[in-house]
Parts: structure tokens; sequence; C-alpha cells
């Protein structure tokens, strides 16, 4: 056996894949990378991929900078890890928590940040301090998380539970609890209102407010929203669409959660996805970008209003009763550090809004193709929707992805990464990505696409 064979086979033997289809796991093996620089990846045969994915939305900075590499190697050499628990800390989680609060607008009034090791444990943080924060207000009916279908919040017991894909949730029915209630997404092509866009009353934002009255105001406590839904289909909102959101939770005493775990740091074209409608969350979500994959870290990050409240009411002898082995990580956190200087040295937020725009003028031509229903761009996140009849907008195939799994294998063979989601073929480089390379990438789904129309329409 040589040494591929043996990991192939020890892979077999020993490995669950998470997100992997088991099939296709025993059919074609697993794709073993060994080697990541700037915006591209190599596997085991040396073959090389455009990374058009950034990892899983996550490598903002790209793949291989010794920048975070040495920061890292020099944080394990000072301080590996100690307790976050009982008022230890280390320098790292200050100085991060201190650097994320200030790229925020001052109008968000943030002021704190609990650091995780991604973004599940960041929305099941937040759930909780949701119900702490209202429990201390004098409020304890307030539990209820309110979410949008299509929205991804992970997929931990409680992240799931607020998830809005019921693919996602097969096989793992109940949720944690039955606090948890969803409405309709802002997602213009298929408007769940039977809405054209020009005509759109924004039903999508109304229905918060009926799902609040329904429910019974007394018992919502969070509404959690992606700015541009993500992994549901890169679904940016109708103009609009956020200033309604927050004047319904002003209305009605409701905690809004910004889930940037995607749209943090930058992918969008701006430092966060929040800002395009100059939404003022909170209580903000993130991970993924804020080390660019680099180390796993997420965090809570908290207005003042919250932690003031949390800080002021809780009985003298009670603790914040919550928290992981390896929140405010220090090497997580070095990470972070060094990440966030690589995003702003390099001007990459800059550069993802201008790469996006040529992305985006780019993809159009894909509309050549008769399965391109829709494609949709949000700076350095986008999604090309496949159908099989633009008019009625079914999906290709008696299963849920069939087309988009068939048109990932495609491109792959092309040597471009992008990944199916849904029945879309969702695409977010790194923020380094060149016109070069953005062309490589139009260029493997042009061909990928209609292979795939002419095996299966
Ligand atoms: C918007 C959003 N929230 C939360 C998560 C969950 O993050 P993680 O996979 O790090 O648990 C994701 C992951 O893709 C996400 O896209």
């Amino acid at each position: 056996m040589n040494k591929k064979e043996r990991l192939v086979d020890l892979d077999d033997k020993h490995s669950l894949h998470p997100f992997t289809n088991f099939h296709d796991l025993k059919r074609q093996g697993p794709r073993i990378i060994v080697e990541a620089y700037d915006n591209r990846v190599k596997d085991i045969d040396g073959k090389e991929y455009i990374d058009a994915f950034s990892g899983s939305w996550n490598v903002a900075i790209g793949h291989g900078r010794r920048e975070v590499a040495d920061a890292i190697k020099q944080q394990m050499d000072k301080l590996e890890y100690f307790s976050p628990f009982f008022r230890f800390t280390n320098p790292p989680a200050i100085e991060l928590a201190e650097k994320v609060v200030s790229l925020m607008p001052q109008d968000w009034n943030m002021g704190h940040v609990l650091f995780t090791c991604g973004g599940s444990e960041t929305n099941d943080t937040i759930f909780k301090i949701c119900r702490m924060y209202w429990e201390l207000k004098g409020k304890s009916q307030k539990k209820k998380i309110i979410s949008r279908r299509f929205g991804y919040h992970g997929v931990t017991m409680g992240s799931l539970s607020a998830t809005g894909i019921d693919l996602f949730k097969m096989y793992f029915e109940p949720p944690a609890s039955s606090d948890f209630t969803h409405i309709m997404a802002p997602y213009c092509y298929r408007c769940e209102a039977g809405v054209e866009a020009s005509n759109c009353d924004l039903e999508c934002a109304g229905q918060l407010e009926e799902a609040i009255r329904r429910e019974g105001p007394d018992t919502v406590a969070a509404f959690i929203g992606e700015p541009v839904i993500g992994a549901g289909g890169v679904v940016p909102p109708h103009e609009g669409y956020w200033s309604k959101v927050r004047e319904i939770c002003d209305k009605y005493d409701v905690l809004l959660i910004a889930d940037e775990v995607i749209t943090g740091f930058g992918r969008t074209g701006k430092m966060f996805g929040s800002m395009h409608w100059n939404l003022r969350p909170d209580i903000v979500a993130v991970a993924k970008s804020i080390t660019s994959g680099y180390f796993p870290l997420g965090g809570a990050v908290i207005n003042n209003d919250i932690y003031g409240t949390m800080q002021k009411d809780l009985p003298e002898f009670m603790p914040f009763l919550h928290g992981y082995t390896y929140n405010n990580h220090p090497v997580g956190c070095a990470a972070g550090l060094a990440n966030l200087k690589y995003i702003e040295e390099n001007r990459l937020v800059e550069n993802a809004a201008r790469m996006g725009a040529y992305l985006e003028e780019k993809l159009q031509r894909l509309y050549a193709h008769p399965s391109v229903g829709d494609i949709r761009v949000m700076g350095l996140m986008a999604a090309v929707e496949i159908v099989k009849d633009r008019q009625t907008k079914e999906q290709i195939g008696a299963l849920p992805m069939d087309s988009t799994h068939r048109i990932e294998e495609l491109t792959y063979e092309r040597g471009v990464f992008a990944r199916a989601g849904l029945e879309n073929m969702e695409l977010a480089p790194p923020l380094t990505i060149t016109e070069e390379e953005i062309d490589k990438i139009v260029d493997a789904l042009d061909s990928a696409i209609p292979q795939m129309e002419s095996e299966m329409l």
C-alpha cells in the first residue's frame, strides 16, 4: 500500500465525515487536501484547485499566510492555554475583544466579547444570554427565539433549533425546545408571499410582527438573522427590510441578533454585513473570518446595556454560570489579532467590494444556460441558483441538490472548488482573490453547468 492507499483505507475504517454523503464517500473516496497557499489548495495527488469557497466561507486572507502562523507559534511558545474561568484571562483575549468592538460602528454601543470555538457555540451562548438578560429585567417569560426559513445558525441543538433549513434537521428532530419559531425569509426570487420584487411591501419583515403578536410579545426574547443569508442560498434582503425589522424589535422589546458568522470582517465588501443597511444589532455573532480558519474561534459580542444588566443585576453570589473550556483561547485570539491586522493592512475589505463587483459582472454570462434561474452577489459571496424551468423554478432531479452536487463535481474536475448549497452553487473566494482567478472560476462553471444540463435535463 502506498501512503495515499493507506490513508484512504484508514479513513474508511475510522473517520466520520461531517456534511458528507456516505454513498459518495464509498464510491469516490475522501478528498485529501495536503497543502494550501494564497487562493489555492493541493490534494494528495498533487492536483491544484482554486479555492472558490474559502474553505468554508472563512479563509478570508487566503491560505498559508506566515504572519498568522508566526503569531500562533509565538503564542504557543509563551502560553498555550490556561483556564478562562474564575477571573483568569490572557493578553490576546483582552486585546482581541477590544479590537473586535473597535471595528463596529459606535452607535451599536457594543462593549464585551466572549470568544468561543465557532459559530454554533456562539449562537447557543447568545440564546442563553438573551434569556438571562430578560430574566434580570423582570421579564422572565421572554424565552422564545424567532428566526427565518433558509437561515443557518449552526447545528448544535440550540443553534439547529434556530436554523431554518428543514433538510438539516431530518433525523435530528425534535428541536431543543419548542421556543423556536420561524418566519419567511426575504428571498425575493422565491417570495413566499408570491409578490414581485417591484411590488414588494416587505411582508417578510411584517411576518416578524405577526409572529411576535401570535406568540405573545411577553414571551419573545430575540430575533436572529444573518444580514445576508449565507448557506440558505446567499440571499441579500430587499432595501428597507432591516430598518423595518429593527423598528418591530424596538416596538415589542425584542433583542436583535445579527448572525455575522459569514458576513463579518469584510466578506460583503464592508467590515460587517449589517453596515450595508445601517442596521444596529443588540448582539452580534462572529466566527469564521475572525481567524480565517487558522484556529477555531467565534465570539458573542454584546452591547453595553446587556453587559451592564448582567453585571449589575445578577445576585452577589451568582457568577455568569456559562462557559466552555476553550473560551477566550490565547492561541485562537492571537491568531485573530494577526488575521485582522492582515485584513486591515492589505485593505481586503475594499478588495472584497472591488472583486465582488467584478465577480458579479462576470457571472452574468451564466444566464446563457437555461438552468440558471437567478444569480445573487453581495461582495464576495455569491449564489447561482439552478432550476429545471425558469417559470416553475422546480429543482432538477428527484432528490434535493442532485444537480448542484453534479456541478460541484464537474467544477472540481476543472480545478475549482465551488460548493453546492441546496439548489445553488455557492461562491465565497478569499478576499485576496484576483481577477484572473475569478475568470477561471467563472469559466469552470460556464463549462460544468451545460455538461450537467446535458446529463440531467
Ligand atoms: C451564519 C452562520 N451562523 C452560524 C454558523 C455555524 O458556525 P460553525 O460551523 O462554526 O459552528 C454558520 C456556519 O456556516 C453560519 O454560516
